[in-house]
């Protein structure tokens, strides 16, 4: 969850709500990823909440003020406090009933009162027995919620606490702390569609073997979750990969370059930006077997053949409309300056990223990356070994800028 850990955030300010369900103590774990976002959090707990996990706990996680209810505080506004001081609330896990209350307006308890007084932001997270959450009073209430603007986090289907299966448990941590994390984010690439290769190609050359290389796809990842807490409609073509981004992100998943090179020929089009990262191999190797290549049919060694792969990113600048933008990747062990202007040219980009490969602090499989920016209007600028989140969060800034 590190790929969505970008460092923009510092002073904003979320309120939390937590109701009583069985999931309540994961907003503990919530919590501190705010908290580690330099993010400060306020939290208020139902009473119902207070019989699944104490107020104590999110104070002693850094929270403050921990609100218990309505008449139980020092400060006899409370109620408005969120409206006044925080940039979103939100509320997980929300249960059937806090639901139906926020439908309805009612302000009958302290998190219910700020609810409905809060003019910011409003994540819902709901938690609740799969019959309740298919229940039509519950579906009519989120609806109307939705219909509000509220940002809904769906629950998950799989299996509830008390063994019923179905659709009710708390999303994923990593969807509800990205939905906080758009609602404090600058709206600065709005409605932009955004292409964004990422992640290793893989070419097998039998039915057990692949060529490949190091790449994690981290860079991307965090490209693409930048963008999309931005605003923009994001496509993500990836190889194999492992990071998480929210279902709202199109994510079509390849594995050769081959495969890559379609997806991205069919959608660029279509595109108002592209950003290609990923690390696509240039040449695949010709199949040796249809099945396994066996030892004994080469007991002394066997040479493998190379054709080229399709260079994706040159064929998307040559097809280039004057109004999109594309933005390439460098990477280098030796002469990076230089090869990566000659890219700049030859494949039509309006930006390259250059980045040194082959030490410990970047490039592959490396939380943080070295870069020197390069642009079509002459900008040349080295930045210090920053985190990829960092990183992808300028990247947009100067892309922005140009
Ligand atoms: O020419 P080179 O492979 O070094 O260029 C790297 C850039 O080109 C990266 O942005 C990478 O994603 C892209 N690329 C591509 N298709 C290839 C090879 C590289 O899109 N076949």
């Amino acid at each position: 969850m590190d790929h969505l850990h970008f460092p923009c955030f510092l002073g904003k300010r979320v309120h939390l709500g937590i109701t009583g369900s069985i999931a309540a103590f994961r907003a503990l774990e919530l919590l501190r990823l705010l908290v580690g976002l330099d993010i400060q959090v306020s939290a208020a707990l139902t009473e119902a909440a207070q019989q699944f996990i104490r107020p104590l706990s999110f104070e002693a996680l850094g929270a403050s003020p921990v609100q218990r209810g309505m008449f139980q505080g020092e400060d006899p506004f409370q109620h408005l406090e969120p409206s006044h001081v925080s940039d979103c609330m939100a509320i997980a896990p929300a249960t059937a009933d806090v639901i139906s209350r926020l439908a309805h307006g009612m302000a009958s308890d302290l998190l219910s009162c700020q609810a409905l007084a809060f003019r910011g932001p409003l994540v819902v997270a709901p938690a609740m027995n799969p019959a309740m959450w298919a229940a039509p009073a519950t579906k009519e209430n989120w609806k109307k919620l939705l219909d509000r603007g509220v940002i809904g986090v769906a629950p998950e289907s799989g299996q509830a606490a008390c063994g019923d299966t179905g659709q009710g448990r708390l999303a994923k941590l990593e969807a509800i702390l990205a939905e906080i994390l758009k609602a404090l984010a600058p709206k600065d690439l709005d409605g932009k569609k955004i292409l964004i290769t990422f992640g290793p190609t893989r070419e097998w050359f039998d039915s057990v073997r692949y060529w490949t290389n190091p790449s994690t796809g981290r860079m991307g990842a965090c490209l693409a979750a930048a963008a999309w807490m931005r605003g923009a409609r994001v496509t993500a073509v990836c190889g194999p990969n492992a990071f998480w981004l929210p279902e709202s992100v199109e994510r079509i998943e390849v594995e050769s370059a081959s495969q890559m090179h379609q997806a991205c020929q069919e959608l660029w089009p279509d595109m108002d930006m592209g950003c290609l990262c990923a690390a696509v191999a240039d040449y695949r190797p010709k199949p040796c077997a249809d099945a396994k290549f066996k030892k004994r049919n080469a007991p002394d060694g066997f040479e493998l053949k190379f054709t080229p792969n399709p260079d994706i990113l040159k064929s998307l600048g040559k097809n280039k409309k004057p109004d999109q933008m594309l933005v390439g990747f460098a990477a280098e062990a030796v002469d990076l300056l230089d090869n990566a202007a000659a890219k700049l040219e030859s494949k039509n980009l309006d930006m390259i990223v250059a980045n040194q490969v082959g030490r410990s602090d970047s490039g592959f499989a490396s939380a943080t990356n070295a870069i020197t920016l390069l642009d079509r209007a002459g900008r040349r600028e080295t930045w210090p070994v920053l985190p990829k989140t960092e990183a992808a969060w300028k990247i947009w800034d100067a892309l922005l800028q140009l």
